[in-house]
């Protein structure tokens, strides 16, 4: 891909597609801020080299409606506060207010357009909508590597219609570092994978086995793997078209000389509620109207071990069901492990982040991704759509 620094911007009117899909509370207070600190570099290096920024974001799932809660307006305010400059909030993402308030824009001005997914055509990667975003724009930058998995128009056909395409500098970090970290690791090299699903990670242990020398898997995902090695597992959430698989996700590691940690012990409980009762039991022992919602204590220590000769850590997903406070601690635990360790560690997901930042320990973590989806979709060894999109319009 074409970097930014590589066209002519100057005096231009630049699209940059970024993610401000952030977290939210019910007064549209930003949780965090993470995503939109991330892409502050391409920005300010669009300003310096005066450029008329014309800034596009998702926001939520607003399905093709104008929901004021979804509104980017909270976003505008942070930017213009994290920037010190004041941004233009547009009414619309296209129509003829939109083109008006562009074409008065003076080099140096930010606009950032209204939600894009108020537009159902956003994310039926439609040619017209995307020829409408395109006609705002003499270059158009992909700076939104958290969305560039999934085919929505203002990241795959827009590249068909802008006349210039390149790529924002974390578009570049992101795809970049993951790719070289795959390429030439350094070894031992341990993914832990965790979250509800089997089946949201089927590939990504797939592809992550030519990989890894070791694999650590917790969260609810890991019932399915315990069931298929004999472990009854009481009433907890386990997949059960996917014990077979599971059982070969093992036997296929195993030959391969990769070793597989499941967890050892856990925290139960008879509901999934904040305030139900919890024991800690060892993993053969879970009671049968019990289920395991979190990592046990004596897992967090054998996790933290098998971490310490490791040279390179990626990390997705939680160990358990993390949002509650008492199914939060192996979670909290395994991030200062990968924070205490001595390896390059990568990690990516939205709860796995969630648990950095909470913890005060982000600045101990080597690259934390903004992608969840689309982290997971390199993980899976997958293109991502929008950064082909944008590789084909070199050539
Ligand atoms: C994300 O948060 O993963 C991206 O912004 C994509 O959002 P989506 O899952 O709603 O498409």
């Amino acid at each position: 891909m074409k970097s930014i620094k590589e066209i002519d911007i100057t005096n231009k009117r630049v699209f940059i597609r970024v993610d401000f899909n952030v977290p939210m509370d019910d007064l549209q207070n930003i949780q965090n801020d993470s995503r939109i600190k991330a892409v502050l570099p391409a920005l300010r290096y669009a300003l310096d080299n005066n450029a008329k920024l014309i800034i596009a974001s998702h926001l939520g799932r607003p399905k093709g409606k104008f929901i004021p809660e979804f509104s980017l307006s909270p976003v505008a305010k942070r930017l213009g506060r994290l920037l010190q400059t004041d941004i233009k909030m547009a009414p619309s993402c296209i129509g003829p207010e939109v083109k008006a308030l562009v074409s008065s824009m003076k080099a140096g001005d930010i606009v950032l357009l209204e939600n894009l997914r108020f537009h159902p055509e956003e994310q039926k990667n439609d040619d017209a909508f995307a020829k409408e975003l395109a006609s705002l724009c003499d270059v158009y930058i992909n700076n939104a590597f958290a969305v560039s998995h999934r085919v929505n128009a203002s990241v795959v056909a827009i590249t068909k219609y802008a006349p210039v395409c390149a790529a924002g500098f974390l578009l570049l970090k992101e795809t970049g570092y993951f790719k070289k970290i795959m390429a030439e690791p350094q070894r031992p090299l341990v993914a832990i994978l965790g979250g509800a699903k089997v089946s949201d990670k089927l590939m990504a242990l797939d592809n992550m086995s030519d990989h890894v020398d070791k694999f650590v898997v917790g969260g609810a995902m890991a019932n399915t793997f315990l069931k298929s090695a004999g472990c009854s597992v009481g009433k907890s959430k386990v997949e059960d078209d996917l014990v077979e698989a599971a059982g070969l996700i093992i036997k296929n590691a195993v030959e391969r000389g990769i070793k597989f940690y499941l967890p050892v012990d856990a925290v139960v409980a008879r509901h999934l509620e904040p305030k139900a009762a919890t024991k800690i039991v060892p993993i053969h022992e879970i009671p049968e109207n019990w289920m395991a919602l979190d990592i046990g204590p004596a897992t967090s220590l054998l996790f933290t071990e098998v971490l310490y000769d490791a040279k390179t850590i990626i990390w997705n997903g939680p160990m358990g069901v993390f949002e509650i406070d008492s199914f939060s601690r192996g979670t909290i635990a395994m991030a200062h492990s990968v924070a205490n360790s001595y390896a390059l560690t990568i990690v990516g997901g939205g709860d796995t982040d969630v648990a950095l930042h909470k913890e005060g320990v982000t600045d101990r973590i080597t690259y934390i991704s903004t992608g969840g989806g689309a982290f997971l979709t390199m993980l899976e060894g997958k293109e991502l759509p929008a950064v082909t999109a944008l590789a084909k319009t070199e050539k």
